[in-house]
């Protein structure tokens, strides 16, 4: 049963080792920022951190990840204030949003090791696909992080939405706890 660190919370997955990555954050951990899209180290959606640098998790699998340090997409803040997060809303380097969490992922990992990189390194650090077409915004989005990152810039960026636990219980019923559903069925 492999273990690993998940968003700095050791996690014992009870699935054979040969399960990819993806499937093991997704099926099991409920983790779903993480996106399938094809499953074949194409695309780059299911990017995720794993000890710091980018890596497809459809192309690992959990026994491979044994002992790691995994970063999903819902690890990189708590509260959307990453750098990558604020530069691609206030780029406006979102459309469907499907590639986005893959995407800051590479963006966020790229930073880490340069905070002020080329459109060339951008380009080359970030091959995800996007059958939107947001690839231009991408490249000033990522440059506007690297400026956040080096303190050089600030970005206001609008408040999250509410991500209480109350909150994502009202929008996904499934996942209301005891306690939880009585305060929520009040106002439906
Ligand atoms: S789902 Fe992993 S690269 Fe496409
Ligand atoms: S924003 Fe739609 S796939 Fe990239």
């Amino acid at each position: 049963m492999p273990r690993m660190t998940v968003n700095e919370r050791p996690l014992e997955f009870d699935m054979d080792p040969d399960t990819p990555l993806l499937w093991a954050l997704r099926d099991a951990a409920n983790l779903t920022g993480t996106k399938f899209g094809c499953g074949n180290g194409d695309c780059g959606s299911c990017m995720v951190m794993v000890d710091g640098a980018a890596l497809r998790s459809c192309l690992i699998t959990i026994a491979e990840a044994e002992g790691r340090f995994i970063t999903t997409i819902e690890g990189l803040s708590r509260d959307r204030s990453h750098p990558v997060q604020q530069a691609l809303v206030a780029e406006q380097a979102i459309q469907c949003g499907f590639c986005t969490p893959g995407i800051a992922m590479a963006a966020a990992a790229l930073l880490k090791r340069n905070a002020a990189p080329s459109e060339a390194e951008i380009e080359a650090a970030i091959p995800n696909l996007c059958r939107c077409g947001v690839y231009p915004r991408l490249v000033k989005a990522i440059e506007r992080a690297g400026r956040v990152t080096r303190r050089r810039e600030t970005i206001s960026a609008a408040p999250a939405p509410g991500i209480s636990a109350a909150d994502a219980a009202k929008a996904v019923p499934a996942l209301r706890a005891t306690g939880a559903a009585s305060t929520n069925t009040s106002d439906e």
